[in-house]
């Protein structure tokens, strides 16, 4: 049996999982777990409860679950707490949002009308689109986030838990970019006592959990976290963290075909990406400010993956598009086209249609689950600061500033598999595979 090469503290005692943001994800996310712990469902999508890590050379015949090879905490041990503008217990939340139907969600109807939001820390300058009654009051920045930690503390205590960590499953925020309260700690923390108006309600919570020892994750595009002032706390709390956008639907399958093409050196002339949904997210992205970061974040992904510098006569000059439309009528169902224009030998031109009628929450919540287990993992482990391996969830990976982040999903996989085993004192797997051939 390998040794971990760090000491990594045993999973012992609840996990709380903190959700800021308790709409369509968040209880998808809740539901689901608590559909698995009474055996109605199984974990399907998730990597950690279902995934495998191979060990060693292909004829040791050593492939466990992930779940069984890194110490990560059980689902029976987790409990869910977070806040919202909205009053709905998670089970009213639940059916509003929409997703689960009634048979999924009756059945657990005593466990998620335990769950109650509370109150948030909300500017509607930061969301145009909603507003809500379950607000908290406070004359600065700095008040709220202490508000904020109170909230946590009350909720281990009540819940006798053990640790915690914290996924942002709120609503995307309006585009915004670093500016220089945002440059250290201290003008970061000047900037929340004099309610600098470049500080979100996101990065109240965000620095909330960090400065409380808490890991963070960001599951919408916002900037939050992705400032060299919480970078740097993270750091020095020894707080894992990793952002940004859960990748789901159409940016998953991006980053599913662009690797393919370039690997058998297809060019692109245009890819053009529309999607219809309905829900309340949708709502929100229907302020141009919101979709604005949201777009960032999609467009993002093909650059990195397909390096116009390195191939500029295969993808030097594509046209890229992506548009998102509000339609109530949809509501969670997301229904995401894509024309991708490509050509291959002496230049002929071929088309690639994808329609995929997705399901955003139901790809959503299983990254949620993922998420708070290996966070809580990497605090038990000592990690500290931006965990890259963890780039598989995100649309657009947090890194180091001096890096582009890796955006191919099988690049991402092979990194995290490779993060764990290399944690956990096994051998690195290369996929050289000379040593069969010896
Ligand atoms: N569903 C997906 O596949 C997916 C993929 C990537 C990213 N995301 C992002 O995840 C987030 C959640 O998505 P969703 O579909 O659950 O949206 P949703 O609108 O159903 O839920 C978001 C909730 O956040 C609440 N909220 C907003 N600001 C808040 C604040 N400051 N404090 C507390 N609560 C706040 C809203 O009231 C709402 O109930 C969005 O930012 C979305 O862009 C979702």
């Amino acid at each position: 049996m390998a040794k971990p090469i760090v000491d990594i503290k045993e999973p012992k005692g609840k996990l709380g999982v903190l959700l800021p943001g308790m709409g369509a994800v968040a209880t998808t996310f809740v539901a689901g777990v608590e559909s698995i712990r009474r055996d109605l469902a199984k974990p399907f999508g998730s990597l950690t409860q279902m995934g495998t890590i191979r060990l060693g050379k292909r004829t040791d015949n050593r492939s466990p679950l992930i779940k069984d090879f890194v110490p990560l905490a059980d689902l029976a041990d987790l409990e869910f707490g977070g806040w919202d503008i909205y009053e709905d217990n998670c089970y009213d939340a639940a059916v509003n949002a929409g997703v689960l139907r009634k048979e999924n969600l009756d059945p657990i109807k005593d466990f998620l009308g335990t769950i109650r939001p509370m109150s948030a820390v909300f500017d509607t300058r930061y969301v145009k689109k909603l507003d809500g009654p379950n607000k908290k009051k406070g004359s600065n920045w700095y008040e709220l986030a202490e508000q904020v930690k109170s909230d946590m503390e009350s909720f281990k205590r009540d819940n006798d838990i053990d640790r915690l960590v914290m996924i942002w499953c709120g609503s995307t925020e309006v585009y915004t970019t670093p500016k220089p309260v945002h440059e250290t700690i201290k003008a970061f923390e000047e900037g929340l006592k004099k309610n600098d108006p470049s500080i979100a309600p996101s990065m109240v919570y965000a620095y909330a959990a960090i400065s409380s020892g808490i890991p963070y994750a960001n599951g919408a595009p916002n900037l939050t976290a992705d400032i060299p002032a919480l970078v740097e706390l993270a750091r020095e709390m020894h707080v894992p963290i990793c952002g940004k956008d859960f990748k789901t639907g159409q940016t998953l399958m991006k980053t599913i075909i662009s690797p393919g093409l370039k690997a058998r050196l297809l060019g692109l002339n245009g890819w053009f990406s529309t999607n219809i949904l309905g829900n309340r997210d949708g709502e929100v992205l229907d302020d141009p400010e919101s979709f604005k970061t949201k777009e960032m974040s999609k467009l993002s992904v093909l650059d990195t993956i397909l390096q116009p510098q390195l191939y500029p006569d295969l993808y030097g000059d594509f046209y890229h598009k992506v548009r998102i439309n509000y339609y109530p009528p949809r509501g969670d169902n997301k229904e995401g086209w894509d024309n991708i224009d490509i050509f291959g030998w002496l230049g002929y031109p071929m088309q690639i249609k994808i329609d995929f009628l997705c399901r955003d929450s139901i790809l959503a919540a299983p990254i949620v689950l993922d998420l708070a287990l290996f966070l809580d993992f990497a605090k038990r482990a000592d990690l500290s600061g931006i965990q890259e391996w963890l780039s598989f969830y995100f649309k657009s990976p947090q890194c180091a500033p001096e890096l582009y982040p890796e955006h191919d999903l099988f690049i991402q996989l092979m990194k995290l598999k490779n993060y764990l085993r290399h944690i956990m004192g096994e051998e690195l797997i290369t996929h050289l595979g000379y040593e069969y051939y010896e």
